[in-house]
């Protein structure tokens, strides 16, 4: 397995790789890789001929200064748990500076109102900082398909807009939500959660299925009503938002319709740990 720390290295290796007409899939993560992570790594083996994995902690998605520095980096770790998936991965873990040109900055991006949405709401500058780190890896490693988790299904539906306006020659493929035996959302937030709220949490996910449940006969208010109820008794976990929203432009419903696919969203605090969820409705 190699690691490129600078793009050049990685550039110049996936060009020869092109020009013998391999194709090259790419998994962006900010690591602290878990199952989740690897899930769309095997995805991403199974459909390429090589596999590109960026591990790079990107400053300007942080919103919260606090959150970026706590965002654990286990490199070693990373490399040691890709090695037992497979040889075939090239990691890409470049410097801030390397990627960005030493200009940290992210663009301003219009992703037409899907970025003002749910997470947009709580962590202004967030999308911004996704598009313009996306979009860098993107045109760095050139990859035929780029893999991203359900989990992040706002971030997901960002990506695919961030292709069309750019016209970036990439497929982008979506990959289920991984989860830990009690339902919890993989995430490498979830190593900080202290004992109590790692067993509070799985909660989020069981509301979700109860809600998705009620959603089959009931308003989207009312399900939102709800769920704002089961979160207001529960004693540890507060609810940030939960949003019942048409998966295309993740509006919130304001009338169901047979025609449109809805998704729920969930952003909770358990203690000083966010955790955000999502499932399908219909
Ligand atoms: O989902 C993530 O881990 C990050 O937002 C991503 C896509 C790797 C960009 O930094």
């Amino acid at each position: 397995m190699t690691i490129y720390k600078e793009k050049k290295g990685l550039e110049k290796t996936l060009n020869t790789f092109k020009q013998q007409n391999h194709s090259v899939g790419l998994v962006p993560t900010m690591g602290a890789l878990h199952n989740g992570h690897l899930s769309l790594v095997k995805q991403a083996l199974s459909q390429n001929d090589i596999v590109v994995v960026s591990i790079f902690v990107n400053p300007t998605q942080f919103n919260n200064q606090e959150d970026l520095e706590k965002y654990p980096r286990t490199l070693d770790t990373d490399v040691a748990l890709l090695k037992t998936v497979s040889k075939n991965i090239i990691v890409f873990a470049p410097t801030a500076n390397d990627i960005y040109d030493s200009n940290i900055k992210s663009i301003d991006f219009n992703f037409d109102g899907l970025e003002f949405e749910m997470e947009g709401k709580f962590r202004h500058g967030h999308f911004d900082g996704v598009g313009t780190i996306v979009k860098r890896l993107l045109e760095t490693v050139k990859p035929d398909k780029a893999y991203f988790g359900e989990k992040d299904f706002q971030q997901l539906q960002i990506i695919k807009k961030l292709v069309e306006k750019f016209k970036i020659p990439v497929t982008i493929i979506g990959c289920k939500i991984e989860r830990e035996d009690s339902g919890l959302a993989m995430s490498s937030r979830n190593t900080r959660l202290k004992p109590e709220y790692k067993k509070a949490a799985p909660f989020v996910f069981k509301t979700l299925e109860s809600a998705k449940v009620k959603f089959g006969t009931k308003s989207a208010n009312e399900v939102v009503k709800w769920v704002t109820d089961q979160f207001a008794k529960h004693p540890l976990l507060k609810l940030e938002y939960f949003i019942v929203a048409d998966v295309i432009d993740l509006k919130p419903v304001k009338r169901k319709s047979n025609k449109k696919t809805y998704r729920a969203f969930i952003a909770v605090y358990a203690d000083d740990i966010r955790l955000i969820d999502n499932i399908a409705l219909n």
